[in-house]
C-alpha cells in the first residue's frame, strides 16, 4: 500500500484526505519511483479543493511534480537507484501525481535530476521554474531586441524563478507586483525595477509608449492586454497563466504595426526534446542560493492548508512539499 493524499469529488460534494492506494492502482506506466518531493503550484491548490479543469478524474492524487529514485523499471534508459524529475505531463490532473510515496509513470518523458541541482532543489523548480525556463526559451528563439523584460506576478512561483533566470541570462528586468512588501525580494532575484501591479491592470489605447522588449505573462486579462500595447518593436511576450482572468480583450495594432509575437508556453505537453532544452537552460542559469532562498519547505501534511494561500495569492516564491521519509 502506499501513503497519498486524494482528492474524491462525488458530483458537487468533494472530499480531500490521506488514503492508502494499492500499488497496483497507482496507474499506467513502465517505471517505479519512490517519490521524495513533490511541490505546491497554483494548479495543485485547484486540484486539492476539487477544481474539475485540473483535477479531470476522480479519484486523483495530485501533485503535478515529482523527484524520487526508480525502484523498479522497464524502460531500458532508467535503472533502480536513478534520480528522476518530472513536471506536468498530466500528473495531478488525468493522472496521479507526486503526493504519494509511489508513482507510476511512462520513462519517456523523465528528466535525469541535474547533479549540480540534486533532487530537492529540481523540486524546488518543478512546474513553475519549468515554465518559466519555457518561457524565457521562447523569448530567446523568438530573438526579442535588446532591452528591459517585464515579468509579472513576479513574487509568485513562476515569477520569481523568471526574474532570476532573465536577469543570469544579462536581461534587464522589471518585475510587477501586487505585494507591497516584495521589492528587496525581486531585487534580491535581480530586478532592477519594480512595477506596481495594478499600473498594468487599466484598459488603455491599443498602442502605447513602447518600454518592454519582452515579458513573461503569468496573469492574462487586462495585464496582459497592457503588456501586448506597450511592447517594442519586434518584442515578444510569452504568455503562461491567467491568475488575473483568462479573457484577452484585445486588438491586433501590436501585432500588425509593431510586429509583436504572443507566445503561448503549455509546459504540461513540452516533448522530452523541449524539456532536455529547458533543464539544460535550468542548470546553466540558475544561482543555487537564490533558488534556495526563494523556497519553502513543507511536509505533505500540510499541503492542503498552504495550498489555500496559494488561491489567495498570499504566497511568496516555491514550495517543496516532503513526501519521503
Ligand atoms: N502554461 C503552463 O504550462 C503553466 C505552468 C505553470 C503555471 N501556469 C500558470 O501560471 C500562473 C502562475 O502560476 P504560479 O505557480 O507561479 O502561481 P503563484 O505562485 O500563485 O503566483 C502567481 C502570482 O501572481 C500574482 N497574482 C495573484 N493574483 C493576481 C491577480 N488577481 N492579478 C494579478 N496578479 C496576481 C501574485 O504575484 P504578485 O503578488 O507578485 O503580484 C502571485 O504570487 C497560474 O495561472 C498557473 O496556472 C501555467
Amino acid at each position: 500500500m502506499v501513503r497519498a493524499v486524494q482528492v474524491t469529488r462525488d458530483d458537487d460534494d468533494v472530499s480531500t484526505g490521506f488514503v492508502d492506494v494499492p500499488e497496483t492502482e497507482l496507474g499506467e506506466g513502465d517505471v517505479l519511483v519512490d517519490v521524495a518531493f513533490s511541490s505546491l503550484n497554483y494548479k495543485d491548490a485547484l486540484a486539492l479543493r476539487g477544481d474539475r479543469g485540473v483535477a479531470r478524474v476522480s479519484p486523483l492524487i495530485p501533485g503535478i511534480d515529482l523527484v524520487g529514485t526508480v525502484a523498479e523499471s522497464d524502460d531500458a534508459r532508467w535503472r533502480p537507484g536513478d534520480e528522476v524529475v518530472l513536471t506536468g505531463a498530466g500528473l495531478g490532473e488525468t493522472r496521479n501525481g507526486g503526493y504519494a510515496r509511489r508513482a507510476r509513470v511512462s520513462g519517456e518523458l523523465l528528466i535525469r535530476v541535474p547533479a549540480a541541482l540534486g533532487m530537492r532543489r529540481a523540486a524546488a523548480i518543478g512546474t513553475a521554474g519549468f515554465t518559466a525556463g519555457q518561457s524565457v526559451l521562447a523569448l530567446d528563439d523568438r530573438g526579442i531586441p535588446d532591452g528591459d523584460v517585464l515579468v509579472t506576478g513576479a513574487t509568485g512561483g513562476v515569477g520569481s524563478v523568471a526574474v532570476m533566470l532573465l536577469s543570469a541570462g544579462g536581461r534587464t528586468v522589471a518585475a510587477a507586483t501586487g505585494d507591497p512588501a516584495g521589492a528587496d525580494y525581486l531585487r534580491g532575484l535581480g530586478a532592477s525595477t519594480i512595477i506596481d501591479r495594478t499600473e498594468l491592470q487599466q484598459s488603455g489605447r491599443p498602442l502605447q509608449s513602447a518600454r518592454w522588449a519582452g515579458a513573461v505573462d503569468v496573469v492574462g486579462g487586462s495585464t496582459l492586454a497592457t503588456l501586448l500595447a506597450q511592447t517594442r518593436h519586434g518584442g515578444a511576450v510569452a504568455a503562461c497563466g491567467l491568475v488575473e482572468d483568462p479573457q484577452l480583450h484585445t486588438t491586433v495594432m501590436p501585432f500588425i504595426l509593431r510586429g509583436v509575437a504572443l507566445l503561448g508556453i503549455n509546459s504540461v505537453e513540452a516533448d522530452a526534446a523541449e524539456r532536455a532544452r529547458v533543464w539544460d537552460l535550468l542548470e546553466r542559469r540558475i544561482d543555487v542560493d537564490r533558488l534556495d532562498a526563494l523556497t519553502t519547505t513543507i511536509p505533505l501534511n500540510d499541503v492542503v492548508e498552504r495550498a489555500a494561500d496559494i488561491l489567495t495569492g498570499r504566497n511568496r516564491g516555491r514550495f517543496v512539499v516532503e513526501v519521503g521519509d
